[in-house]
This record gives structure tokens, C-alpha cells and sequence, in this order.
């Protein structure tokens, strides 16, 4: 089926078989990034399913939504919030100058580039950079930072624009990009044409293995169009006769991600850790990430979460007592609308994103706040749902537990936490 705003994907989208395998089927949902302004209508719904391709292992939705639905003007994603992803950017700016023997001057494109978080971090340690990024509003705040950027969707034009301003690329980067794309051949060929041929492309993605592991099921939305082992990008590379050099993987980014160096196969300057990349390929093999039946089980762990969170608020509302939510990520939403949450059980979301606030959760009424609501109308309990930042939520709102509030956080297992990690 195909309609204006999304049409059905029945192939998969590295290797084109058609053997895809529905694992997790959400049914009809609001999509997750159409935050609302009061007053607003919900916009329809759309099926949210996720397939696996039993050639080559890449988990992908079975629709794909029009880009102008997902990157709705309310949108407000805005990377540089959070100080743990500021951390990462750094350390990846300094860990690629060694790569390159600490070589001065290195030229870097970051593709999606936000407002800058991740550049800004390159800037310091001075490399050349310049952005591309299609959202107006975060291509403002990176210029506003001094950071070149070009407002547009990221395709071989633009990469023919890039390098007549500045030459060929020695680093490419695309953090948080490769989830929502498409047209995945085409991105990598558009790579190839912006980077030198001693040049890495350094792609970051989330861990598909830790959304089976840690039952992260929320975190497929509309949005995010594939979730990725390291076996199918090996398998997409080497189309674009391409190599991976490095694989890492960073557990407190985005619930587990991997971070991928790639590079032209022709490239003999740049080191390839072949053990390393070897032994992802044969553990995600033993480990049954190829295998349909370990995909199987997620949707009934999702359907427990879902029961137990709902007993767990239902029995704190039971005792007179409130939950907010803290952290309004799209994740968030695909939580709340498949537990079936309303703002009878969060009266408010507590975000620190300043776009965010005063608008709606997608398919609720459920306002987000500042964190002022936390004074204003104190809840017992927080019920995190940005749970990749919990450690830094919770640091961040000492004085709501101190004064005996707790926090319930849902994944990968429902539970309640009192000041554990403080
Ligand atoms: P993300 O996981 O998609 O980056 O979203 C995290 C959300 O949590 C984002 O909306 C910002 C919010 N957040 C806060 O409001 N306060 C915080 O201290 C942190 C770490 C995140």
C-alpha cells in the first residue's frame, strides 16, 4: 500500500531480498517526531512494523515515511543538551588525528551535522570543518558557533558543492544519520565523491544487538528506518568497494551504539584492525543475531514492560501519589503510545530543551515542561524516559530525590530506583 505520506517497503534496502521476516509489529502509531502545539489535531497514523532480512540481517521498517511528515517544523532536536554526547564528540575528534598520525589540518565534512555539537569538537583541535545538515533552525545555531554549513539534504550535488569549496575530504562523519536513511546506495556513493582516497568515513548508528538485548524496542519509531548489526554494513561497504577498518561500540550513546571507520579499498594508509572487525562478524553469527527465532522474542518482552509499567503507575496513582516523566525524547513517545499512556498517568514531561517545551507529546495531551514543574507541582516519582541518560538525569535532580521523590525507568526491565547511582 502507498499513500501520500508513506509507502510500503517490501525489499531490503542493502542487499534487495525480498525475505523479510515481521518481528515487532506496533500496529498503527502517531509518528514520534510530530510534536504538537496545544490545540493541535494528531495527524494520522501509520502502520510501525520491523522487518528482518534474512539475507543479509538488517532490521528495517516496512514503511517509509515521507521525510517532510518525520521533519515536521516542530521538530526540535537539538544534539548539544546533553553532556555525555559532547564528551563522545571530543574524544572521536581526538581518536581520528590519530588515526592520522596526529597530522595537522585535516579537513572534515560532517553530514547531518546539527547545530555543530560534534564539529565544534573538531574545530578545537584544529581541523578545517564544514556541515551539512537540512534542518534551517540547528544550520543557524552552527553558523551562529562560526561553523561553515550548508543547509540542505546531503546527495552528490552537495558533495560537488563541499569539494569545490574546500577540496576532498581526509574524514567524513555521519553520526545519527544512517538510521533514517532510504537511500543508503546513494548516500555512500555521495561519501565516496566528497572523501580523498586516503580518507575515512566514520559512520555512528545504534547497536541492534542491544536493542534485542536490552529489549530497547522503543526506539524503533517512523524515524528510524533501519537498525544496524555489523554484518549487513559489511555487506553494504563492500558494494561501494569499500572496507571497514574499525569497529567500536559505545554503551552510553543512544542505548548502545556502534561507532563504524570505513574506508576505499584501495586505501593501504590507513590500518585496518582486522581481528577486531573479524570477531564482531563471528559473534554476531554465534551469538544468534542472524537468527529470526532471537528476534522473535522481543515483541513479547515489549508486551511485559508494558504491563508491568502500567501496574507500576497504576498502583502508585492508586496510592494518591503522581509520576512526570523526565526527558521528552521521540523515543519517549513511541513509549507512551504503546504503553497507552495519557496525561492522566504524566500530567507533565520535564525536558530540558527549551524548543521542546510548552509543546505536546505526538497521540497524548501530555504537556513538556521545564524543569520548574518539578517545584511548582512536585511528583513522587520521575519515570525517565530519555533512560540513556539516566545517570546524568538523575545526578541532575538531586534535590528531588533528596527530598524523597524516586524514579521509575521502564528498560530493559520496569523497576524502581532510589538514588542508586548518586
Ligand atoms: P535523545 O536520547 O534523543 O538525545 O533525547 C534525550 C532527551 O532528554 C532530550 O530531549 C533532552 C532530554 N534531556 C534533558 O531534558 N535533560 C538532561 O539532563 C538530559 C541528559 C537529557
Amino acid at each position: 500500500m502507498s499513500t501520500e505520506r508513506y509507502w510500503e517497503r517490501t525489499t531490503c534496502r542493502i542487499c534487495g531480498s525480498a525475505d523479510l521476516l515481521t518481528y515487532m509489529d506496533f500496529g498503527e502509531m502517531p509518528v514520534a517526531t510530530a510534536f504538537k502545539k496545544p490545540g493541535e489535531a494528531d495527524d494520522e497514523r501509520i502502520p510501525l512494523a520491523v522487518n528482518l532480512c534474512r539475507v543479509c540481517g538488517l532490521s528495517q521498517l516496512g514503511v517509509v515515511v515521507e521525510p517532510s511528515y518525520i521533519f515536521s517544523p516542530n521538530y526540535p532536536y537539538s544534539t548539544s543538551v546533553s553532556t555525555t554526547f559532547r564528551d563522545h564528540c571530543s574524544q572521536m575528534a581526538a581518536s581520528l588525528k590519530e588515526v592520522f598520525g596526529g597530522q595537522e589540518g585535516l579537513k572534515v565534512l560532517d553530514v547531518g551535522s546539527n547545530d555543530g555539537c560534534l564539529l565544534k569538537e573538531f574545530l578545537k583541535q584544529g581541523y578545517e570543518c564544514i556541515g551539512v545538515d537540512p534542518a534551517e533552525t540547528v544550520v543557524e545555531k552552527a553558523r551562529a558557533e562560526g561553523i561553515e554549513s550548508i543547509c540542505a539534504f546531503w546527495d552528490s550535488r552537495v558533495a560537488g558543492d563541499v569539494v569545490s569549496r574546500k577540496g576532498k575530504m581526509d574524514v567524513v562523519t555521519a553520526t545519527n544519520v544512517f538510521a533514517h536513511l532510504d537511500d543508503v546506495h546513494g548516500f555512500l556513493e555521495s561519501v565516496g565523491r566528497a572523501m580523498s582516497n586516503d580518507g575515512v568515513f566514520v559512520m555512528e548508528a545504534s547497536y541492534a544487538k542491544n536493542l534485542l538485548d536490552y529489549n530497547e524496542f522503543d526506539i524503533i519509531l517512523h524515524e528510524h528506518l533501519s537498525y544496524y548489526l555489523v554484518s549487513p554494513l559489511e555487506r553494504l561497504f563492500s558494494l561501494h568497494d569499500m572496507r571497514i577498518s574499525n569497529v567500536e561500540e559505545f554503551e552510553k550513546i543512544h542505548g548502545g551504539s556502534l561507532r563504524i571507520t570505513a574506508i576505499k579499498s584501495s586505501n593501504k594508509r590507513i590500518p585496518v584492525r582486522e581481528q577486531g572487525v573479524g570477531g564482531y562478524l563471528q559473534r554476531e553469527r554465534e551469538k544468534g543475531l542472524l537468527n529470526p527465532e532471537r528476534y522473535l522474542r522481543l515483541e513479547r518482552s515489549a508486551a511485559m514492560i508494558r504491563q508491568e509499567t502500567r501496574e507500576l503507575i497504576d498502583r502508585i496513582k492508586a496510592r494518591g501519589e503522581t509520576v512526570a516523566g523526565y526527558g521528552a525524547p521521540v523515543k519517549g513517545n513511541t513509549f507512551v503510545n504503546y504503553c497507552g499512556l495519557t496525561e492522566k498517568d504524566l500530567p507533565f514531561i520535564v525536558d530540558d530543551t527549551k524548543d521542546k517545551q510548552g509543546l505536546l507529546y505526538a497521540g497524548t495531551n501530555i504537556p513538556i515542561v521545564s524543569s520548574d514543574a518539578l517545584a511548582e507541582e512536585p511528583p513522587q516519582y520521575l519515570l525517565i524516559l530519555a533512560w540513556n541518560f539516566a545517570d546524568e538525569i538523575m545526578r541532575k535532580t538531586r534535590s528531588f530525590s533528596e527530598a524523597g521523590g524516586k524514579y521509575l525507568i521502564a528498560i530493559p526491565k520496569p523497576r524502581v530506583v532510589e538514588r542508586a547511582y548518586l
